[in-house]
């Protein structure tokens, strides 16, 4: 596995977990990290493919571990967060790219939808935080990204659910931060536009709905899962060390339009 040599951007030999990681976005960051000489646990509630994606890492010469993760139990969080450490020593950073995407007219939007929304964008964010936050205070190092969305700042038609959990997951984001600044521990986001995942099809499966989409953005196309990359390695990396609290738009210019 190549390593970069410019200190300011090296993430080899950090340990980071990477939440949703069998996902549209977690999968290509994951490798990316883990091409990059990281050690990688990929986690998510599909255990079966956590299994698999690591083991494919593993094949390649990297150093990966596939661990089951459900989002929603603080107790599966804090397992998660155990493994790396019992494999590797350490955790030095938390990708959460876990998520799901339920949206409606807000006068049909059922109590389920709201729940789940917030129970895994939202609280989930925290959860995972919250496990990963303790042995990295310990550690007197780390960084956490959570995934959010352009949705955490622009207000859609029909986003009532997502959006609050988006929103709230930034400001989550910014609160933490505050609490641990001063133990060297960061807590950052990552705003992605629309990019076509399993997440998004939706979207892409409606001409309409795809198109007003695509008009919102000013660089007048979608997101790539590539386009996040070199942003989540600048935020696990040292030349960050001054950044925490932050919610990093990578959106083509749709949060400014
Ligand atoms: N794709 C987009 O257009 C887009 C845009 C902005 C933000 N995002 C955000 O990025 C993140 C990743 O989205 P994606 O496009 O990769 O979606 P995806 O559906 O491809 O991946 C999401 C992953 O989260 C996992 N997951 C769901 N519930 C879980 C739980 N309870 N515990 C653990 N894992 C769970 C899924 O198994 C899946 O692997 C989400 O938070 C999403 O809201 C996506």
């Amino acid at each position: 596995m190549p390593d970069n040599h410019d200190p300011l951007f090296s993430i080899t030999e950090q340990s980071v977990l990477v939440a949703g990681g069998v996902g549209g976005l977690g999968w290509p960051i994951a490798q990316e990290l883990c091409r990059r000489g990281a050690r990688v646990a990929i986690a998510d509630i599909d255990e079966a493919k956590t299994l698999d994606y690591a083991q494919s890492l593993v094949d390649r010469g990297g150093r990966a571990l596939g661990i089951a993760l459900d989002i929603v139990a603080s107790a599966s969080c804090e397992a998660a967060v155990q493994q790396v450490i019992q494999k590797w020593g350490r955790i030095d950073g938390v990708v959460n790219a876990s998520g799901i995407y339920r949206v409606g007219p807000a006068l049909e939007l059922a109590d389920i939808d709201w729940e789940r929304s917030i129970d895994i964008n939202l609280t989930g964010v925290f959860r995972l935080a919250r496990a990963a936050g303790g042995p990295m205070i310990r550690q007197n190092r780390g960084s956490i990204i959570t995934i959010t969305s352009v949705s955490s700042s622009v207000a859609n038609r029909h986003y009532a659910a997502y959006a609050a959990s988006k929103a709230g997951a930034a400001h989550v984001t910014r609160v933490l931060a505050t609490e641990w600044a001063a133990s060297g521990v960061r807590v950052n986001a990552l705003g992605p536009a629309v990019t076509p995942t399993p997440l998004a099809t939706q979207i892409f499966d409606d001409p309409i709905i795809r198109d007003a989409a695509l008009a919102k953005i000013p660089m007048s196309r979608f997101g790539t899962p590539e386009d996040l990359l070199a942003a989540i390695i600048f935020l696990l990396a040292p030349g960050s060390r001054f950044v925490t609290g932050q919610i990093l738009y990578v959106d083509g210019g749709r949060t400014i339009s």
